[in-house]
């Protein structure tokens, strides 16, 4: 919701004569080795423009004079990795982006509340600011009604989480529903929340955030899962990271539970775990279901 995607790459490339703040490749690659080892973001040399605007304002707020003194102050702050990583990773989300997979969410969540006595849970992993989650819930609370469903939601970054924990939009973004679900959802700001709406506390509490690094070893999140989400994350990720997280995903869904991935994701290279069911929503494949083990979501990442 808050930042806009990198601009283009021929743009990206061409740096103005003068800056704010001298930037060149060594601190560029500095900063990008160590984004990618903490987060597993890929920041190719194109996104170098897109790097240093967002990175000038931390230097301007935290009042540190040179790319070379910020460098320093991360080494001797590990602590100021979470702001840097925070400022580079892209947030761009929306209530009931790509809606096709909330009908399909619905079907499924019917089928399972006819079945089973347990909850219905979803994880929307990489949730951004909460609009994803938010989503599910709202989606959830029309198909199932008064059926049990938990929602977990995570990201890496703890800015966008507290953002998501506030539950509160601007009107515009929120206008874009039917009026039905704003009525039923979301509560309209008044004086110092004029212009803004408020998810409705009943939905807002079936979604639990936390942060969770998907390049960790281990995730504090329990399956089985009757649905994961992990939309337009992955895409910012090199191939191996992708197939060590498919498979990590795949151990945590329930034997018929879908995984949603974003509109310029394919798990096909991954055939030995998914299998497509609909636009970019995919099911364990028949020999991968009951094969893998709830284990394997821990110990295959990075060390954390
Ligand atoms: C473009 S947003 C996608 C939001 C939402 N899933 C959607 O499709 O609308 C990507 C999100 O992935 C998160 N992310 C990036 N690297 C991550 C990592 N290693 N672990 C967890 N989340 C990560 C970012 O912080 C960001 O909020």
């Amino acid at each position: 919701m808050t930042r806009e995607a990198a601009p283009a790459p021929e743009l990206a490339a061409a740096a103005p004569a003068t800056r704010e703040f001298p930037f060149d490749r060594e601190h560029f690659r500095i900063i990008s080795e160590r984004v990618y080892n903490f987060s597993g973001i890929r920041l190719p040399e194109a996104k170098r423009e897109m790097v240093y605007a967002r990175l000038a304002r931390r230097l301007r707020s935290l009042g540190i004079a040179s790319f070379d003194a910020y460098v320093r102050y991360l080494e001797l702050e590990p602590a100021e990795w979470e702001h840097c990583t925070n400022a580079l990773t892209t947030n761009v989300t929306s209530f009931f982006r790509e809606e096709h997979h909330f009908r399909i969410l619905a079907q499924h969540a019917q089928a399972h509340a006819r079945g089973e006595g347990r909850a219905f849970r979803v994880w929307s992993a990489g949730c951004s600011t909460g609009e994803e989650p938010y989503t599910i819930a709202m989606c959830l609370a029309e198909a199932i009604g008064a059926a049990p469903f938990e929602v977990v939601a995570t990201d890496l970054d703890t800015q966008v989480l507290a953002t998501a924990r506030e539950a509160v939009y601007p009107l515009a973004s929120v206008a874009k529903l039917a009026p039905e679900r704003q009525k039923a959802f979301f509560l309209r700001g008044t004086g110092r929340f004029e212009g803004r709406a408020r998810v409705r506390r009943e939905l807002a509490q079936r979604v639990e955030f936390g942060r969770v690094n998907l390049m960790d070893r281990e995730w504090a999140v329990k399956g089985p899962f009757d649905a994961i989400f992990c939309r337009n994350v992955m895409i910012y990720f090199d191939k191996p990271t992708q197939a060590r997280l498919i498979e990590r995903f795949a151990a945590l869904l329930a034997p018929h539970g879908l995984f949603f991935a974003g509109h310029a994701e394919s798990l096909l290279d991954n055939g030995r775990y998914f299998r497509l069911k609909g636009q970019t929503v995919y099911e364990l494949s028949k020999g991968a279901a009951g094969t893998l083990s709830p284990t394997l979501s821990q110990g295959r990442g990075r060390p954390s």
